[in-house]
């Protein structure tokens, strides 16, 4: 199986397992149905709904997820253990497209200090789980937690084993988020030149963002053949989260040169959107300068670059606000803001000024600037009033 379209890159959403799990970030089973909705707006192609075996209420929710939303694939996480894969299958065979994730650690640390067996021990569980897993269900991804700090050749056996046992997904997690961009995107490489079935299986990644990389990781392993792609909303995830999917889907669609035809089907408009319902419900607010949805990601404030981005917006900005759902750039009136912003403000308000009048003005908007440190738009009308209006 699998290549289902060539240039294609799958982008599979975590945001209700990996992402619900971090500190704090805890659903109702009625609001993880609302963000999957949202979820099929934006076109995602796979939505990991949950852990069903983990607790009764997650069960339900995934079974709920796969019963009522269509579009995507509808995915449930499970130990490689007979009974996660049971209840995993339980949960999401409802789904128009249902699929079993099951995952082991084995990298040497996961292996001797967490399960206390032999590499070749761990294989075979892999490869019994993989094989009870596709007894069940047509789609099987398996994960091999910790393959950033995997043994490569070692990993190479692991995944040629999976696939012959009916996996149709390799997930290769950088599950601490230790490795470097140029590493992470080798280790896909020698996957993709050193599993003699590769070509059987789709091959995935999921980083994490504990040193910050988790775009730069994922953008490494699409460019050396990754097709899918997990990553969360808003960054969320386990410790430092995972890669961002508004990061990295729009890296794509912002820099096409670098990625040879690849594309992905998510509708980008939804964005803006779908991160603000997901900070509401799990109460994390979004940082103010965080890429693409960030509230400062299209507000420019320095007099420098507002007079530039009023003079010919690609000064400084690389995309659109249209294209994540917002209606437009902000210009937001400071301490550092010049007199091309406090002009088109005025004249958006409909208060058209002179040259003469300006510098009158911007002198008052300035103290008043310093003073307050942000001029709202009544300040802004307050301080015409004062000069003009009553002369
Ligand atoms: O980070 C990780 O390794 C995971 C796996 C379960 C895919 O979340
Ligand atoms: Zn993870």
């Amino acid at each position: 199986m699998k290549r289902l379209k060539e240039n294609k890159v799958y982008i599979f959403d975590t945001t209700l397992r990996d992402g619900e799990q971090c500190p704090g970030a805890a659903l109702k089973n009625h609001e993880k149905l609302q963000i999957a909705h949202k979820l099929a707006a934006l076109n995602v192609d796979i939505i990991e709904a949950g852990f069903p075996f983990s607790s009764p209420g997650d069960f339900e929710s995934v079974k709920q997820i796969a019963s009522e939303v269509k579009g995507p694939t509808i995915c449930g996480l499970s130990r490689a253990t007979p009974q996660d894969i049971e209840a995993t299958w339980d949960a999401v065979k409802y789904a128009e497209k249902p699929r079993i994730h099951t995952f082991i650690g084995t990298s040497d640390i996961h292996i001797q200090a967490k399960f206390k067996k032999t590499r070749e021990e761990i294989l075979n569980i892999a490869r019994d789980m993989v094989t009870l897993a596709a007894s069940k269900c047509p789609d099987v991804e398996f994960s091999a937690e910790d393959a950033g700090r995997t043994d490569p050749f070692y990993l190479y056996k692991v995944i040629e084993a999976v696939i012959d046992a009916g996996a149709t997904t390799i997930n290769i997690p950088d599950t601490v988020g230790y490795t470097i961009p140029d590493e992470f995107g080798r280790l896909i490489h020698g996957i993709m030149t050193n599993v003699p079935n590769v070509d059987k299986a789709i091959i995935s990644i999921h980083c994490h963002n504990d040193l910050g990389l988790a775009t730069a990781n994922s953008i490494a392993g699409i460019q050396n053949g990754a097709r899918q792609v997990e990553c969360t909303i808003n960054g969320i995830g386990e410790r430092a989260g995972n890669a961002a999917m508004e990061e990295v889907v729009m890296a794509l669609k912002v820099r096409p040169e670098y990625f040879d035809g690849l594309y992905t089907d998510i509708d980008t408009v939804h964005f803006a959107e779908t991160s603000r319902l997901v900070s509401e419900l799990t109460g994390m607010p979004i940082q103010y300068n965080k890429a693409i949805i960030g509230r400062n990601a299209f507000a420019h404030e320095s007099g420098i670059h507002q007079d530039g981005f009023l003079k010919g917006r690609s000064t400084y900005e690389i995309m659109l606000p249209e294209w994540i759902g917002l209606s437009e750039s902000y210009l937001p009136l400071g301490p550092r803001s010049g007199r091309a912003a406090v002009k088109s403000r005025l004249e958006k308000l409909g208060l058209a000024v002179s040259d003469e009048q300006m510098s009158q003005l911007f002198e008052a908007f300035k103290c008043l600037a310093d003073e307050k440190k942000r001029v709202e738009d009544d300040d802004l009308k307050a301080l015409y009033e004062q000069a003009f209006a009553r002369a």
